[in-house]
């Protein structure tokens, strides 16, 4: 026998197992740490559970979902925003351009969509809730409010038709909070019908006082409406951020839209020329679809339709 040919072998087989068990262990780290730095180990999503929703306001729609994100989720997403938090911008109201206002003094930043796991499954989960499609929604945006910092009063509905364009209106809102705000920091709805009788303790800040408040606390996600379901705006979904007294305020807005932000004909044609989009317009303006289908045909100001040169609203 040749013992050390043996030895030899087994040597190597163990060496072989070795390598292949740290290969195994180390492959999902570096999945994971590819997108995100920090490795993430996706605790389970906590189960959808409609009993925990309540509605808060019906003049304008404003429901809270309490632990709406697990705590570990929340810890996620704040990490992912330190990364890329900067001061936040408001549009302006006229241009629809960004600009720097002292209406608005927190620091944010917008997330991609899908950019892991994590972000998926929230994003799925907002779907799921909302009733409202994940394409209509905008990139979830990470916010940081220090003290003092605060947003005033303010509609998530744009005036200009710039920051329409792309997915009409802002219809629903969904602002998740990723932490517990000691003091401050309160949503406000000034213009909430019946506000007035909600009861407020001395924990609620001063400017709390002045409207419909729901307190930060970690893991909750307010929903609201800034539309009518008939698609007008709502002026009662006038809402701002109380300045944070103590502590910190990290919060996720999620702006979700009437139609399709992802695929919006304004990314494709930003130009309003005057032409037909697809190549059954002729036939189409023929067989009356300009008068019985004005919406997809013709469009409106702020969108406009597939067929606009077919259907003579313009000229070329
Ligand atoms: C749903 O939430 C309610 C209220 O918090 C709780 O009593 C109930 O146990 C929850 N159900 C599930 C299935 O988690
Ligand atoms: C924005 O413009 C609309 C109409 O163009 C006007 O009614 C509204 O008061 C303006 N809002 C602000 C905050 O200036």
């Amino acid at each position: 026998m040749n013992m050390k040919l043996r030895l030899g072998r087994l040597r190597g087989v163990l060496l072989a197992l070795a390598l292949l068990l740290a290969a195994t262990a180390v492959v999902p780290v570096l999945l994971l740490g590819a997108a995100n730095d920090a490795v993430v180990v996706a605790p389970a999503p906590p189960p959808f559970n409609a009993s925990r929703v309540r509605a808060v306001s019906w003049q304008p729609r404003i429901f809270v979902y309490e632990g709406f994100l697990s705590l570990e989720e929340c810890d996620h997403l704040v990490r992912l925003g330190k990364k890329k938090v900067q001061r936040s911008m408001v549009a302006d109201n006229g241009s629809g351009k960004s600009v720097m206002s002292e209406v608005r003094t927190s620091s944010g930043a917008f997330l991609d969509k899908r950019q892991d796991p994590v972000v998926s499954r929230i994003e799925e989960r907002i779907a799921a809730w909302t009733f409202l499609p994940e394409e209509n929604a905008e990139n979830i945006q990470i916010l940081r409010y220090e003290h003092g910092q605060k947003y005033e009063p303010h509609f998530d509905y744009f005036h200009d038709k710039v920051n329409q364009a792309r997915g009409g209106h802002r219809y629903a809102t969904v602002l998740m909070y990723l932490s517990t705000v000691d003091k401050g920091g309160e949503t406000i709805f000034p213009n909430a019908k019946g506000w007035e009788s909600q009861p407020k303790d001395d924990t609620f800040s001063e400017c709390a006082r002045k409207g419909l408040a729901v307190k930060p606390v970690k893991g909750d996600a307010v929903l609201f409406f800034s539309l009518h379901v008939n698609g007008e705006p709502d002026p009662l979904s006038l809402h701002g951020s109380c300045p944070v007294i103590k502590g910190e305020k990290w919060s996720a807005p999620k702006w979700i839209h009437v139609r399709s932000y992802e695929n919006s004909p304004a990314l494709e044609d930003e130009t309003e020329g005057c032409t037909d989009k697809s190549e059954f317009c002729a036939q189409w303006a023929a067989a009356g679809e300009c008068a019985k289908n004005p919406v997809y045909m013709v469009g409106t100001e702020g969108l406009p339709g597939q067929c606009r040169k077919s259907c003579k609203v313009c000229d070329s």
